[in-house]
């Protein structure tokens, strides 16, 4: 049956403005925000002052109230309030990827004992519905993978790049825009892409991983190097958030690949996401949408109200089914290396190279290195080095250590992963 909903907003920024504007739009969701709660009294905003509460307690001494819409930048502040919500039996609906990533587990337990809906399909690839996909459409089709473009802001530096347009510039463009995190650190570092990818592991594989473990390596490294090595191999760079089954072990990463023609990514620009995800029978599926800005994002939340009234609950069926899946990091992955400094070129260590280029003023090497030689190293402040993905770019360990016994690394099949 469907329910009245009468909502707390916690935030009035890019997402929240938006989703306040994209409600009153939208004549077929019956919802009311009765109170928007903000931090800075001083800011100029769309609305009169005297709509706006500047405590949180407004909302939850208010028993009219039954809907907490997280939408603030501040992770610490956001898992207070969506806590309390949780705890106080009030469905709660969030964009928030880094809290949700750090904190999923704990707020579904209490979500949980208090029989109440914790949404989020705006903390993922923005307009893109690609949790709701996982967890229903995806539910009788066994996933094997799902990659793709999950952040807008690097994604639109490098489009920009392309054209011409420098890092800083571009930067403050994607800032302008809405699209940037406050501290952009977490979209250019891949940290946003980085727990987004934890929530898709969690409801494409049904796997919890605390987004420490994961390997992010973000943009800010890309230098003219790396972009005229793509060029002159007919490559784009995109920043991809990987994850990919293969018997019972999940490899999952983030970080920039060089990407070929024929790839659903290659023209996939601006603050477009794209995630294809690949199924045991019904083969790959691409989503492509915006994945950044005010009214996409805020089209995803206005989505999660809208299931809200219909009282939908997530049901985390993989957790179940796939039980005994597991993160690994036994795998090989195909890697170009680039740097002024051949030094830290062998500092990686390469187990099958490639090409290897030397000159005074640059170098790189491609080739293959396990995957656990690297996982631990922090490419995005380590000096003077630059990693990107090739294509194709995921091997089995063992089939890799099989065919090196007989020395014959070149002949190596293509097996286990796509
Ligand atoms: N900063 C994020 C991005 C916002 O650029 O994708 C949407 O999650």
């Amino acid at each position: 049956m469907s329910k009245e909903l009468t909502i707390g907003l916690v935030g009035f920024g890019c997402v929240g403005s938006g989703l306040y504007e994209v409600l009153n739009q939208s004549n077929l969701i019956d919802a009311t925000i009765k109170t928007i709660v903000v931090k800075d009294r001083e800011k100029e905003r769309s609305l009169p002052k005297e709509r706006f509460s500047f405590d949180v307690k407004d909302i939850f001494e208010d028993e009219s109230i039954n809907t907490v819409i997280e939408l603030i930048n501040d992770s610490d502040a956001a898992l207070d309030i969506v806590k309390q919500a949780l705890e106080s039996g009030r469905n709660v609906v969030s964009a928030n990827k880094k809290l949700i990533a750090e904190y999923l587990d704990e707020l579904l337990e209490i979500a949980k004992r208090n029989n109440v809906s914790f949404l989020y399909e705006g903390a993922v690839a923005g307009s893109i519905p690609i949790i709701r996909n996982l967890e229903e459409y995806y539910n009788n089709d066994s996933v094997t993978s799902v990659e793709g473009i999950v952040n807008g802001t690097t994604n639109y530096i490098l489009t920009k790049s392309n054209d011409g347009i420098g890092y800083e510039q571009a930067l403050k463009d994607a800032q302008d825009l809405g699209f940037a995190e406050l501290n952009p650190t977490l979209d250019v570092d891949g940290f946003d892409s980085k727990y987004k990818l934890v929530l898709l592991l969690k409801h494409a594989f049904g796997i919890t991983v605390n987004p420490s473990s994961l390997l992010n390596s973000g943009i800010r490294k890309i230098s003219e190097r790396e972009v005229a090595y793509a060029n002159e191999k007919g490559y784009r760079i995109k920043l991809f958030s990987r994850a990919e089954k293969v018997g019972n072990k999940v490899v999952a990463f983030v970080a920039p690949h060089f990407v070929e023609s024929s790839h659903f990514a290659y023209s996939v620009d601006n603050e477009f996401n794209a995630v294809v995800v690949a199924g045991l029978f019904s083969d790959q599926q691409l989503f492509i949408g915006k994945g950044a800005g005010s009214y996409p994002t805020a089209s995803a939340v206005l989505s999660d109200v809208s299931a809200l009234k219909f009282n939908y609950k997530y049901e985390y069926r993989k957790t179940i089914e796939n039980s005994n899946l597991s993160y690994s990091e036994d795998f090989f992955v195909r890697v170009y290396v680039g740097s002024s400094y051949i030094e830290s070129i062998n500092e990686i260590p390469f187990y099958k190279v490639d090409e290897l280029f030397q000159s005074d003023k640059y170098s790189f090497q491609t080739g293959w290195v396990h995957f656990s030689d690297i996982s631990n190293i922090d490419f995005n402040n380590r000096e003077q080095i630059s990693l990107v993905v090739l294509p194709d770019p995921l091997r089995l360990a063992e089939d890799f250590e099989s065919k090196s016994k007989d020395g014959n690394y070149q002949e190596f099949e293509h097996v286990a992963f796509s």
